[in-house]
């Protein structure tokens, strides 16, 4: 399939944008810094922290930060697919996921199965789905154009 542009000149910070790509819905999410702040302190509670899992994203989104697994620290791309079976996961705020979790500071939530996922699209360690969401590639042809594929 052919590269998808994605416009983010209009992305509010908590907000997700959600493009087509190869069939698959493709997420961009603004990151604010509490957002940021939130993922630190989770590696305990994930399956793969450090995202280890070469297929599930392209190298150069690990450089700076592993963590954040995106180019800029507040723009996270994702294929919003959930590893288990494939459902799409909702975006969950402070709105706390069933099963209850105390200390969900917000994150993916997949209804099919109850995979929860951090908003980097690390999954945590208690669920069905085995591994990270997936980054796809991308890159930046401005500020504010993103170019999937
Ligand atoms: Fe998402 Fe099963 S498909 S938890």
């Amino acid at each position: 399939g052919a590269p998808v542009v994605a416009d983010i000149s209009a992305l509010q910070e908590g907000q997700r944008l959600i493009v087509e790509w190869r069939g698959q819905p493709i997420w961009i999410v603004k990151r604010s810094k509490a957002i940021l702040d939130a993922l630190h302190g989770l590696d305990g509670r994930l399956k793969d922290p450090e995202s280890g899992e070469k297929d599930q994203q392209p190298e150069y989104v690990l450089k700076q930060n592993p963590e954040l697994r995106s180019i800029k620290p507040e723009i996270s791309v994702l294929v919003g697919l959930c590893t288990h079976l494939g459902c799409s996961p909702e975006m969950v705020g402070e709105i706390r996921p069933e099963p209850y979790d105390p200390q969900w500071k917000g994150g993916y939530f997949c209804p099919c199965h109850k995979s929860r996922f951090d908003m980097s699209g690390r999954v945590f360690k208690d669920v069905p789905a085995p591994i990270n969401l997936k980054v796809p590639a991308h890159h930046y042809q401005d500020d504010n154009t993103i170019i999937i594929g």
